[in-house]
């Protein structure tokens, strides 16, 4: 690649421009974008699955109302990010393809089950709340047309997260069985939303290239520890334990301490052997089969139109 290109390029970085789908770029940053955003498409499109089981066991129609809604926006993301991912030269029948072929990775954290109604609470409060600490920062990515579908995702996901943390508050004031049920959902998904930040820096393979870049402006490490500082007071106020003996204040540090993540256990569920995986992508991909027709559909529709221009 032209030294000259890549320095202009570089210089455009440094000094916090945007790069546009039509300007020059070298190609593994294309290739980084492609994989990271695709990746992210499919997180919330696999999101979706989880909570979607909850649709028609919701306690009351507002909750039900809630969770529809919320449900149809990870969608929505998935649909905006898969269109970014588009601009970069990639088609979207191609990501889709390595999904569903078990080739493409998509959140460690979609892999575990929903067990009870508090899950939905606690997925709104940590899942989506680890989501937007992730996701802030890829509001000022260097690539313009991530940076901006991320600010409407963002205002989207906040939206989540408090829907959650209102739906934990409202059981924490019921009966002590509702209240143990939001205990049992916090303890089995808080290790689990602290791996979602990705391996530690020093074993993140792509962090150093990619903050060059100005695609990642926050360490993996340290967006998991402002998540810790952050839901620490949220977890006080709401009268639950973060299952962690660990956690503990550090005033030197100026941040909690906390323990050990279990990344076997982590690699395990994203190289596809976690509790869900399969029964993940099974639904996915028989959504696809299942919606061949409309694909087909619209496709003859298209040509219909063109021959019809074309007389
Ligand atoms: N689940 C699955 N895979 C992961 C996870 C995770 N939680 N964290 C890291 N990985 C994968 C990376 O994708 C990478 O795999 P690859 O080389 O095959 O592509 C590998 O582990 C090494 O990790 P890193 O070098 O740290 O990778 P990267 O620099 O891409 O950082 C991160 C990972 C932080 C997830 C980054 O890609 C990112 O910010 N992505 C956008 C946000 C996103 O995808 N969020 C999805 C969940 S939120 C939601 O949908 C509600």
């Amino acid at each position: 690649e032209p030294a000259d290109k890549l320095a202009a390029f570089q210089a455009r970085i440094d000094a916090d421009g945007r790069i546009e789908p039509q300007d020059w770029m070298p190609e593994a940053y294309r290739r980084t974008l492609i994989r990271q955003i695709s990746q992210h498409a499919h997180s919330e499109v696999v999101g979706m699955l989880p909570e979607g089981n909850w649709i028609t066991r919701a306690p009351s129609l507002k909750r039900k109302a809630i969770l529809l809604a919320k449900v149809q926006d990870e969608g929505g993301h998935g649909l905006y990010l898969y269109s970014a991912a588009e601009t970069l030269g990639v088609t979207r029948a191609e990501l889709i393809e390595q999904l569903l072929s078990g080739r493409a990775k998509y959140s460690s954290i979609f892999n575990y089950p929903t067990l009870n109604w508090a899950d939905v609470g606690v997925i709104g409060w940590l899942v989506d709340g680890a989501a937007i600490m992730n996701q802030i920062p890829l509001c000022r990515c260097s690539y313009g047309p991530y940076a901006r579908a991320m600010i409407r995702i963002c205002k989207e996901e906040s939206f989540h997260q408090r829907q959650g943390y209102e739906l934990l508050l409202t059981m924490m004031r019921g009966t002590p069985e509702q209240r143990q049920m939001v205990q049992d959902a916090v303890n089995r998904w808080w290790w689990k939303c602290l791996a979602m930040f990705g391996p530690p820096d020093s074993a993140s393979v792509h962090s150093e290239q990619s903050m060059r870049w100005g695609i990642k402006r926050i360490s993996n490490d340290e967006l998991r520890q402002k998540f810790v500082d952050a839901t620490v007071p949220q977890a006080e106020v709401l009268g639950v334990t973060l299952p962690d003996p660990k956690l503990k204040w550090n005033p030197e540090r100026g941040h909690y301490d906390f323990g050990e993540i279990d990344w076997d256990e982590f690699w395990q569920t994203v190289n596809g052997h976690g509790p869900c995986n399969k029964e993940r992508l099974g639904t996915r991909i028989k959504a696809h089969r299942d919606g061949a027709w409309v694909r087909e559909g619209a496709l003859a529709h298209a040509r219909k139109q063109r021959e019809r221009a074309h007389k």
